[in-house]
């Protein structure tokens, strides 16, 4: 089968929930769920405390680890951080960079969210930058300006090659944990937006290489028409990212989308 240009990927981004326990007991649930997934990415982003014993039972299944954050220091005097480095050694392939939570409950700004996608790159994990308009915004018709904003400032001095590599994952901040997702056609306007602002950045070719996810209220029953828009690759999921079966139905119904991609003409 042809392979997509830009190989899907699913993240579950677990927040502020489950302890090691329940981590394991999930992940052991999922890892036989998805067993015939191999042309998905999947990505599990636990707390941190799950993340060093999560990797001993992650080793070689098709899922693979992330973080929800980090600091941009390799060590120091930064009570309650957490460094690349650690990320690294803990077994994380992606970071989590600029939620909207960081964003609305711990003042990150662009410019710490700079910071930390060098960081992450410097280090070899890839980062996941979130953007995305708040309500008001986008009723102001203010979206593709806010998350203009955003994306140049998360990407500011990165070379070309390193601007390659991160995931961008819009998700617009009304539609996060609301159950209120934006549609598909909404989250395609946005994505084409950020893939031709990434031309920038990266220059033409690279930019066809960028993975853009959608994130906010993605189930099972929407995801599918996400993953039909040709600027989407994936998705960043939350509330459904914390059942096995809900989590299993969205990549599994990713899977037979990017089958159906790979048939058409590109
Ligand atoms: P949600 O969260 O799927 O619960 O809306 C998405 C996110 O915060 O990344």
């Amino acid at each position: 089968m042809p392979q997509l240009l830009r190989p899907p990927l699913v993240a579950g981004n677990w927040k502020m929930n489950k302890t090691v326990s329940q981590a394991h007991n999930f992940v052991n649930n999922l890892k036989e769920a998805v067993t015939e997934v191999n042309d998905v990415e999947i990505v599990i982003c636990p707390p941190y405390t799950a993340l060093f014993s999560l990797n001993q039972v992650l080793k070689g299944s098709n899922i693979f680890l992330g973080a929800q954050n980090m600091y941009y220091y390799e060590k120091g005097a930064f009570t309650g951080e957490i460094s690349p480095l650690m990320l690294q050694e803990a077994g994380c392939r992606y970071v989590i960079l600029g939620h909207s939570e960081r964003r609305i409950y711990f003042g990150e700004e662009d410019t710490l969210v700079n910071l930390k996608v060098k960081a992450a790159l410097r280090t070899g994990i890839t980062p996941i930058i979130c953007i995305g308009e708040q309500l008001a915004d986008r009723e102001a018709g203010k979206t593709e300006e806010v998350v203009q904003k955003q994306l140049v400032g998360s990407l500011a001095g990165l070379e070309p090659e390193l601007c390659q590599m991160v995931v961008i994952a819009y998700e617009p901040v009304w539609a996060i944990g609301t159950g209120q997702n934006a549609t598909a056609f909404e989250a395609q306007e946005v994505s084409n937006f950020i893939r031709k602002l990434l031309v920038n950045n990266a220059g033409s070719n690279r930019a066809k290489k960028i993975r853009l996810l959608y994130g906010g209220s993605v189930k099972p029953d929407n995801i599918a028409g996400f993953i039909k828009q040709p600027d989407i690759d994936g998705a960043l999921v939350g509330g459904a990212s914390l059942e096995v079966a809900d989590f299993s139905l969205i990549i599994k119904a990713i899977k037979k989308e990017v089958e159906n991609k790979c048939q058409q003409p590109s």
